[in-house]
């Protein structure tokens, strides 16, 4: 129970990532407050915090509007008597080389992956003040620290969610709000489904992911969650203002 007494709000906790880290969250002990644009992926989640023996409250609502975010993280703050941990997940992935990609697509990608960010912390981290201190962590990728070809606007936000959070670490560390970066490589998630469907063969493709990572497989939303939650708890109190890689070694020289 590293999480008994805690009170952390979530996005994109609908699927993937953050519903892992939500559920895995729940049964450390935390109440939660999540967030998600798809509202029976939140049924779900909730049903799967509830087995888990927690609590939480949902808002069915999209991190591009800065009043819902602000609207679900204050509610949450007020029926749970406070906010400690801030989890900013919610991205999509938009795909396009620099030449190709429409303006429109670099600004969807902008507005949901790095303002979606933005807005959790410029929201939350008020809440944790009230409460003299404070876990942030928000969502990068391993395509914030090396180029894959064809995701340029993606890739820039993942550059920029790192930097923001180191930014975010610096600004806050006297009142004890500690703040990383998490950059997972490849997740078997929706959002990597998709992509496998996009190939002729999906299955041969996903088994190539897992082939080229030098530990045999591509990551799963435990794997994150399990980062989110050393980050989130007082083992990780003196760890502040940097990027955690969690991708079974593809950074260090994998597919
Ligand atoms: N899956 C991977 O391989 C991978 C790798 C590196 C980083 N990431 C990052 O991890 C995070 C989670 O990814 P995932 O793989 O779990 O994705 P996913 O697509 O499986 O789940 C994302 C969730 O976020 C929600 N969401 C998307 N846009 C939203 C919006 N505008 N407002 C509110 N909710 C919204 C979706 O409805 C969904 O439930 C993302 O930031 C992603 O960029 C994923």
């Amino acid at each position: 129970m590293r999480l008994k007494g805690k009170v952390a709000f979530i996005t994109g906790a609908g699927k993937g990532i953050g519903q892992a880290t939500a559920v895995r969250f729940a049964s450390e002990g935390a109440v939660l407050g999540l967030l998600d644009r798809d509202a029976e992926a939140l049924k779900d989640t909730q049903r799967q915090v509830e087995a888990a023996g927690g609590q939480c409250g949902i808002f069915p609502a999209d991190v591009r509007s800065s009043s819902a975010v602000r609207s679900a993280i204050d509610q949450t703050a007020q029926r749970f008597g406070g906010l400690d941990i801030l989890v900013a997940n919610a991205g999509v992935a938009i795909a396009g080389s620099v030449v190709d990609m429409p303006e429109e697509d670099l600004d969807q990608v902008l507005e949901i992956n790095l303002k979606g960010v933005f807005r959790v912390n410029k929201y939350g981290i008020p809440h944790l003040l009230e409460r003299g201190g404070g876990a942030v962590i928000n969502i990068a990728s391993t395509q914030g620290w090396r180029g894959f070809p064809g995701w340029a606007g993606y890739a820039a936000t993942k550059g920029a969610i790192i930097a923001l959070s180191r930014q975010v670490a610096m600004e806050y560390s006297k009142q004890k709000i500690r703040c990383n970066s998490i950059a997972p490589g490849a997740i078997d998630t929706p959002m990597n489904e998709w992509v496998f469907a996009q190939a002729d063969d999906p299955a041969a493709e996903r088994a190539k992911w897992d082939e080229g990572n030098p530990l045999g497989r591509i990551g799963t939303g435990q794997d994150i969650a399990r980062a989110a939650l050393y980050l989130a708890s007082d083992d990780a109190e003196w760890v502040t203002g940097t990027c955690l890689v969690v991708d079974g070694g593809q950074l260090a020289g994998g597919g």
